[in-house]
């Protein structure tokens, strides 16, 4: 693991449960973002991507494995440290997202 990466994830698992069946949605995934890095999320339907996301915004939880957000590990959170935790990137993450957006439209013709 780099200790300057933005997010770290490692040997991370998911799997759902509905009554006695189990539905695995993520099965031993790892992978390193650098800050500054440019990275888009792809897969099928029911790949895992939704999952993914979820649990980098500590809006669910892994079975197994850590994900390091700037140095923090939010694999385990408690319900309000996982807010606290949301409430905190919010900012940084909205400031990005409008920036992306904006200079999408920026790019893109203005439809007739
Ligand atoms: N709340 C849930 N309960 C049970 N199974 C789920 C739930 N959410 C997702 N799944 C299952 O987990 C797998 C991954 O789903 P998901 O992360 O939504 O994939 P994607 O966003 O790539 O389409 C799929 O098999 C899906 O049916
Ligand atoms: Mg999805």
């Amino acid at each position: 693991m780099n200790n300057r990466s933005l997010i770290e994830v490692k040997a991370v698992s998911k799997t759902y449960r509905r009554g006695r069946l189990s539905v695995p949605a993520l099965l031993n995934i790892s992978f390193e973002i650098q800050p500054g890095e440019f990275v888009i999320l792809t897969g099928s339907s029911g790949a895992g991507k939704t999952t993914l996301l979820n649990l980098l915004a500590a809006l669910d939880w892994p079975d197994q494995g850590e994900i390091m957000v700037e140095g923090q590990n939010i694999a385990h959170l408690s319900l309000w440290s996982a807010a606290s935790y949301r409430r905190s990137k919010s900012e940084s993450f909205f400031r990005h997202i409008t920036s992306f957006l904006s200079l999408l439209l920026s790019k893109t013709s203005p439809c007739p």
